[in-house]
């Protein structure tokens, strides 16, 4: 099993509440309730931020009644989004101490705590009874995972019969290796990309059937190329933003992201399967 002290380590700064009430202040957002799409820049930790959210929540089956479990909730942007849309409520879990604080804390900034809540725990062991959400959700988080089989089977048994399983992630390209660091990982011992037919295979293997399989790489490339562009002419640079959670390098991960993907050697998916009756 990968040494999750590796991926902890990865990510969350210290200090990083401090950080971001700093930056929540110099970004004008101090005081008052704040909206999903004001930090949207800081707690959408995924290719192409809230609109690859909104995508994703479109087809997850979700309803004001729905309990959703996020895994690798993050800095809890996503959990945010749905909660405060569709009326659900989510509960969030992450490996990171660091994550799961500030996402409590965002919630309560957000007026949110009373319908998404965090706590840590690793996706390969669940902390839950069968059947117990009608949703299970994860973007960009299976990328620090080798056991698939494991996370998919944890994922549909705390799934009820008939419940959405939403994902939304990093796969291999052509086969070429990938140049690091990346978002997910700074070396290649904690970075476990697979192929879409492998990952299809056990999604299935695990018991999942397969409603709907998007390959999203043309968008991911296209906005990688705005991010460029945006940031050679100097029309980009917010207080807020990941590089408070990840450390001034976040901007070479991101940007070698991107090169991956343009390159070839990444994919970007988006999934949803189905717990049979
Ligand atoms: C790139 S971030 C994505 C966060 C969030 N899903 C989002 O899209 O905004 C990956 C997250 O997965 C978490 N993670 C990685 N491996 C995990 C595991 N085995 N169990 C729980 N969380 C994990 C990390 O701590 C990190 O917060």
């Amino acid at each position: 099993m990968v040494d999750s002290v590796k991926v902890i380590s990865h990510y969350g700064e210290k200090d990083l509440l401090e950080r971001l009430d700093a930056a929540l202040a110099a970004a004008g957002l101090g005081d008052g309730e704040l909206a999903p799409e004001a930090l949207a820049p800081l707690d959408q930790f995924h290719t192409r931020g809230l609109a690859a959210t909104e995508e994703l929540a479109k087809v997850a089956g979700l309803g004001a009644a729905s309990m959703v479990l996020d895994i690798g909730s993050g800095l809890g942007g996503p959990s945010r989004y749905l909660a405060s849309t569709f009326g659900c409520h989510v509960h969030g879990i992450d490996l990171s101490p660091t994550f799961v604080a500030a996402a409590h804390h965002l919630a309560q900034r957000s007026g949110l705590a009373d319908r998404v809540s965090y706590e840590c725990a690793n996706a390969l062991d669940l902390p839950y009874e069968m059947e117990t959400f009608d949703v299970v959700w994860t973007q960009h988080v299976a990328m620090n995972i080798a056991d698939r089989g494991r996370l998919y089977g944890e994922a549909l048994r705390v799934l009820r019969k008939g419940g959405r399983f939403a994902i939304y992630d990093v796969v291999t390209g052509n086969g070429e290796p990938l140049h690091f660091p990346v978002p997910w990982s700074r070396e290649p011992g904690t970075s476990f990309l697979m192929t879409p037919d492998a990952m299809r295979a056990a999604l299935e293997a695990a018991g999942f059937h397969i409603l709907e399989w998007t390959d999203r790489t043309a968008a991911a490339r296209a906005w990688f190329d705005e991010r460029r562009k945006a940031s050679a002419t100097g029309a980009v640079s917010q207080p807020l933003g990941l590089h408070l959670a990840m450390g001034t390098d976040f901007a070479r991960m991101a940007g070698n992201l991107g090169r991956n993907i343009a390159e070839g050697r990444a994919g970007i998916l988006q999934v949803v399967a189905e717990r049979p009756r």
